[in-house]
């Protein structure tokens, strides 16, 4: 049975019941994280809580939890569900108010919301098992402040569908001026010449915290070189290889773009040295 967190009870996630007043239900207007871990260890807890605690303030929601709240939290939800290869989904919404109007409610009470799901394992770094991820590309139409993880999500799915219709994992997004802000639900990267490419934190991408993570060890261990700078659609389409990045993902070699190879269209040597590297360091954040 899967055991969901619902305003300070767990219950099994079918009994789950939010209003249909709620305004993360009418609006889309609340934050949610998703961590993951594996055999009972998360990865990122902390700059995950930290990215939420940034975004509820964005969006100016008042939520009185600490860091060891969220921790009890996953802790009991990892335990009651079981310590496999856990997506944790944490959700806060601004609450059910009495009617359906736009401005921000008075008293009224965030929905805090968060289940477990299951998520593959993370990648083995080993270029023979690794997944092959194919990738449709499409001009951003998203919002401008892509850098608040938003409940939000349609011009996300949107796009995500556009790739998969066409039968891709994913669909790598241009700004208007040609330039790769990220993926539908990943950060996007690019490696040229050994170097590893990404587009830097700004309004029109989420700061990923695998992104975070990875930049930060790659930078630690120094054999590989990184670069946040913009990556233009000439860039990706020439580029050695091309990556994706998420929590339920880690680093994901896509190997096609738009029905055309990246580089040779195999599983790159630099995505095999960073994926090495990240599967050893995750853990220390
Ligand atoms: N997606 N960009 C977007 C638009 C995302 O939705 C995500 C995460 C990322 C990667 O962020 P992180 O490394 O913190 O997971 C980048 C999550 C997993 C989701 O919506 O399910």
């Amino acid at each position: 049975m899967n055991i969901a967190f619902l305003n300070g009870s767990y219950l099994p996630l079918e009994e789950a019941k939010i209003s249909p007043l709620d305004r993360g239900f009418l609006f889309g207007d609340g934050i949610y994280e998703v961590v993951p871990s594996y055999a009972g260890k998360m990865v990122g807890f902390a700059p995950h809580i930290e990215r939420m605690n940034s975004g509820l303030s964005a969006i100016g929601i008042n939520l009185d939890w600490s860091q060891s709240d969220w921790q009890d939290l996953c802790t009991q939800l990892i335990e009651k569900n079981g310590s496999g290869n856990l997506g944790i989904y944490l959700h806060v919404s601004r609450g059910a108010d009495s009617k359906r109007f736009h401005g921000f409610p008075e008293n009224v009470t965030p929905t805090v919301f968060a289940f477990a799901f299951d998520i593959a394992p993370p990648p083995i770094a080993d270029k023979a098992l690794a997944k092959k991820y194919t990738v449709s590309t499409g001009r951003d139409l998203r919002w401008e402040r892509c850098q608040i993880k938003s409940t939000a999500l349609l011009g996300n799915v949107l796009h995500f569908q556009q790739g998969y219709d066409q039968g891709n994992d994913e669909t790598l997004l241009f700004n208007a001026d040609n330039q790769l802000t990220e993926a539908s639900s990943c950060n996007a990267y690019i490696v040229k010449n050994g170097v590893v490419i990404t587009p830097p934190l700004n309004n029109q991408l989420l700061p990923g915290i695998t992104r975070q993570l990875l930049l930060d060890i790659l930078r630690r261990d120094g054999s590989i070189p990184v670069e946040e700078r913009i990556v233009t659609m000439d860039e990706v389409r020439n580029a050695d290889e091309a990556w994706i990045t998420s929590s339920s993902k880690e680093i994901g070699a896509v190997v096609e773009i738009d029905g055309e190879p990246v580089g040779n269209g195999e599983v790159g040597d630099i995505w095999l040295a960073a994926q090495t590297l990240y599967t050893a360091g995750k853990y220390n954040y």
